[in-house]
């Protein structure tokens, strides 16, 4: 018998290969007898063993059969005429190349146009030494140790069941009690759906509530994960500027009505540029969804990190006409790796997500869920939030102080109250030489962001977003002593051209 090896991989998936593919040829037609595992590996100066995994396979495959005392046969079920025809003249193996191309549904192209995998890179541990990243926590070795001993508690009664697809009863009740007592978010269990990350949150929003052609007003800048989330269903953006005071929706576009279905805000800390809204334009906003039949996103996102002695009050505890649906997430205060997240739903749309939560993944992971509803109930989180709060507001004033003092008129600093970074505009760096100087940052070991990729309107100035949770206050200001230094030979440079 003549098969070709195509010398890729290991040895008896290559003989497998050779075989598959005389049979789809119909070189071997179906019936046909194969040489004997003994015949075929001298004919190819293979051991046996070789030969007799690659019959294996073709056997577990249906490619061919084995009678008793007979040996080994293409199975007669095999219909080489069909394959045959997405065969072309080059091979079998070009059929696996023409997969490489496959037909895609309208959302998997809207999906992939997102790009979600270059988010996905910028957020890699850069590995330098200043590390501005934002919206991440450290973990501490108190995190870990607890982590550790509550994932052991609850992994002996890990059994062979479905987790609930609206989440574990009692981190449901946990959640409860604290947005309730933290941001005034006063729900019940039943009202809470427990996701695998905001990110879940959003791609279950923009299911249930969106179909191509509608309409979201969204902030500009924005959040990019909310505005993929949307565009991938086919929902059509309308944008509203963010000025220091937040979204507003008096900003919307003129003759709108009847206009989005949906709303969304990051209120609480604006993502990126970190504007606090103010009652005001809250209670516009609400007066407006209630009026329109839209629903309210408000993404809560990093809202445990406060500054400033007064908090402001969340939409939804503004919310007397069921219009808000509040996300909260576990990847700020505690950490991204768990994929820890929560909804509160208008009681109406329960159903719905639920509904839409199970056909995605049947529910979120059962060990983590009830490990953070004691790490909650024992008071650790809140504990958390506080440590982090207080370490995080001496980062902050260090990065202030720092901005000031190494960068001075060079920047515009945004607003700081709020959050896990600090949005800074270069006043004299224009927004096409912003890469150059990032890659220069980081040939002296200070990791940046660019703004650039929250707006669908490129901005006129150069921006970057400073995150301040993952280095001490010594290695912030000399981070920031390094760029300022930096900046001056980048603007000397430019004077000089
Ligand atoms: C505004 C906003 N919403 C949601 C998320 C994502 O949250 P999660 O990690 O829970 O998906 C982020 C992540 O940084 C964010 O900035």
């Amino acid at each position: 018998m003549m098969i070709t090896l195509d010398g890729c991989g290991p040895l008896y998936r290559q003989v497998y290969r050779g075989v598959r593919d005389a049979v789809l040829r119909g070189q071997l037609p179906p019936g046909a007898r194969l040489p004997s595992s003994r015949a075929l590996a001298d004919e190819l100066g293979l051991s046996r063993t070789v030969v007799l995994l690659a019959y294996e396979d073709l056997q577990a495959e249906s490619y061919t059969e084995t009678r008793a005392g007979a040996g080994t046969f293409v199975a007669p079920q095999v219909d080489h005429t069909l394959l045959s025809k997405a065969v072309s003249n080059d091979g079998l193996s070009n059929v696996l190349a023409a997969d490489a191309a496959p037909r895609l549904s309208r959302f998997a192209r809207r999906a992939m146009q997102q790009k979600p995998e270059a988010v996905y890179e910028q957020k890699q541990d850069s590995g330098l030494r200043f590390n501005f990243e934002y919206s991440v926590s450290e973990q501490d070795a108190q995190v870990v140790r607890l982590w550790r001993s509550l994932l052991a508690k609850h992994v002996t009664d890990s059994g062979a069941f479905y987790p609930s697809p609206q989440g574990e009863l009692s981190l449901r009740m946990s959640v409860a009690k604290y947005a309730g007592h933290a941001r005034g978010v006063h729900c019940d269990p039943g009202q809470i759906l427990i996701v695998d990350g905001s990110q879940q949150s959003l791609d279950l929003i923009a299911k249930v509530l969106l179909d191509p052609g509608d309409r979201v007003l969204i902030e500009e800048p924005q959040y990019h994960g909310a505005r993929a989330a949307f565009l991938a269903v086919g929902a059509r953006l309308d944008l509203c500027p963010v000025d220091a005071d937040g979204f507003d929706i008096a900003l919307r576009p003129t003759n709108y009505e009847p206009g989005a279905r949906l709303v969304y805000v990051t209120p609480s800390h604006q993502m990126p540029t970190g504007a606090v809204m103010t009652v005001a334009r809250r209670l516009e906003l609400l007066a407006w969804a209630t009026d329109n039949s839209a629903y309210i996103v408000e993404d809560d996102y990093d809202s445990e990190f406060r500054y400033k002695s007064r908090p402001i009050p969340s939409l939804h505890s503004l919310d007397m006409h069921d219009r808000v649906i509040y996300l909260g997430t576990f990847a700020k205060a505690f950490s991204p790796t768990v994929r820890l997240a929560y909804m509160v739903l208008p009681a109406k749309l329960v159903a719905p997500f639920v509904s839409a939560k199970w056909l995605s993944d049947l529910g979120t992971p059962w060990l983590a869920q009830r490990a953070l509803a004691d790490y909650m109930d024992a008071g650790h989180y809140a504990r958390r939030i506080r440590r982090l709060s207080r370490r995080y507001a001496a980062r902050r004033s260090s990065l202030l102080a720092a901005l000031r003092r190494y960068l001075g008129d060079e920047i515009t600093i945004g607003d700081s109250s709020a959050g896990m970074h600090v949005l800074i505009w270069l006043n004299r760096i224009p927004p096409d030489r912003l890469p150059a100087l990032i890659r220069a940052a980081a040939r002296r070991e200070v990791h940046l962001h660019s703004v650039a990729s929250y707006y669908m309107n490129p901005p006129s100035r150069a921006g970057l977003l400073m995150g301040y949770t993952l280095l001490s206050e010594e290695e912030i200001t000399e981070g920031v002593r390094r760029l300022g230094a930096l900046l001056e030979r980048f603007c000397r440079t430019k004077m000089a051209g």
